[in-house]
């Protein structure tokens, strides 16, 4: 069944806000160091940094003496300090300290937003909106600790809205950009599961990804090496974040951080597994940590090589949408309309529809 993508549509899901009712991803950990750092998120700017103890905060990032930014500036003493004249704002983002205040003058009782912040398997999620944060868990990653999965991460810039971004991770009619890169050929949509969180696809995929003798991952480069196989794919949009399968071996995520309603960040996590390497499990554990920390990152080439691809056709879907909103698009994937449906919804219920 072919369903048009209405202009009216369109042009709505590509300037829809979020549901700030959730956890995102504003960075990895490695990112956050002694330094603060300024990260945005929706629209609003934020300055994370670490305590002595390394506890993980995050504010708005603004100094409410001139509203410059609060990331120019640098910890002390578990305190941020501006930059610009010295002022320190606490962990709530009250004004704790001014260096110059005269005897007879009272501190300032001005107060800056504090957002809820933690730090969860190599990430920092951040909950934006006033909800209570403990009303729903953040994604988490069980992988990430986990003595048999090997990691890589790919950071992902577009200048497009994060809309463009799920769909093409949903669909999986997609790999026909990537040629022989990917872990699996001949995917077919077989059914959709929907509600008002997420939406799930399970697609059917011939697979090349069977991780179970050390010269297997060779296949992802040379295809004449390839045993395929029949597998289920599954692909999740676990609103705001994105998670897939292949098979018992292959998983893969992406952490959403949107910017705007033309920019997006995103965390894209590939985790390798050592499961069927049962000898392996039975050696020390220091030396299995060891393995696994030696190996990060080890499939980078292949996945930057992927994101960079896709980055492409998602900047110019957005510049397209920009210069010619009248122009209709024609979605065979059913999984998509369920994915924009999901969108509007969820915004709905943050009742965050842009409008300026
Ligand atoms: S602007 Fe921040 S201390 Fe003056
Ligand atoms: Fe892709």
């Amino acid at each position: 069944m072919q369903t048009s993508i209405k202009n009216r549509d369109r042009a709505h899901i590509r300037q829809t806000g979020i549901n700030p009712n959730h956890w995102y991803v504003v960075a990895q950990s490695r990112e956050v160091k002694q330094d603060p750092i300024s990260v945005t998120l929706w629209h609003q700017p934020i300055v994370l940094f670490r305590d002595s103890q390394g506890q993980i905060h995050a504010l708005e990032d603004r100094c409410p003496h001139r509203q410059v930014k609060l990331s120019h500036g640098q910890v002390v003493n578990d305190w941020i300090e501006c930059a610009y004249h010295g002022w320190r704002l606490d962990t709530e983002g009250n004004c704790a300290e001014v260096p110059y205040l005269a005897d007879n003058q009272k501190l300032p009782s001005c107060k800056i937003r504090r957002y809820p912040v933690q730090e969860l398997d190599g990430f920092i999620w951040l909950f934006l909106g006033e909800d209570n944060p403990d009303s729903i868990a953040p994604l988490g990653l069980p992988e990430w600790e986990h003595l048999n999965y090997i990691a890589t991460v790919s950071i992902i810039n577009c200048n497009a809205h994060y809309s463009y971004l799920i769909e093409n991770l949903m669909d999986m009619y997609h790999g026909h950009l990537h040629h022989n890169w990917q872990a699996w050929t001949d995917a077919k949509l077989e059914s959709i599961d929907e509600d008002d969180s997420r939406v799930d696809a399970h697609y059917q995929a011939q697979s090349y990804y069977r991780i179970d003798k050390i010269w297997s991952i060779s296949q992802l480069f040379f295809p004449a090496l390839r045993r395929l196989h029949p597998e289920p794919l599954e692909v999740s949009y676990v609103y705001p974040h994105w998670v897939s399968t292949l098979g018992q071996d292959f998983k893969i995520c992406c952490l959403f951080c949107p910017i705007s309603e033309t920019q997006t960040r995103a965390y894209l996590i590939h985790f390798t597994s050592l499961n069927a390497f049962w000898r392996l499990h039975k050696l020390p554990v220091g030396f299995r940590r060891f393995v696994k920390d030696s190996l990060y990152g080890s499939a980078q080439k292949l996945l930057d090589g992927l994101v960079r691809q896709d980055v492409v056709m998602i900047e110019e879907e957005q510049q397209s949408f920009l210069q010619h909103p009248e122009r209709n698009n024609y979605e065979l994937n059913r999984a998509l309309v369920s994915v924009q449906r999901l969108i509007r919804k969820q915004a709905e219920l943050g009742n965050t529809e842009f409008s300026c």
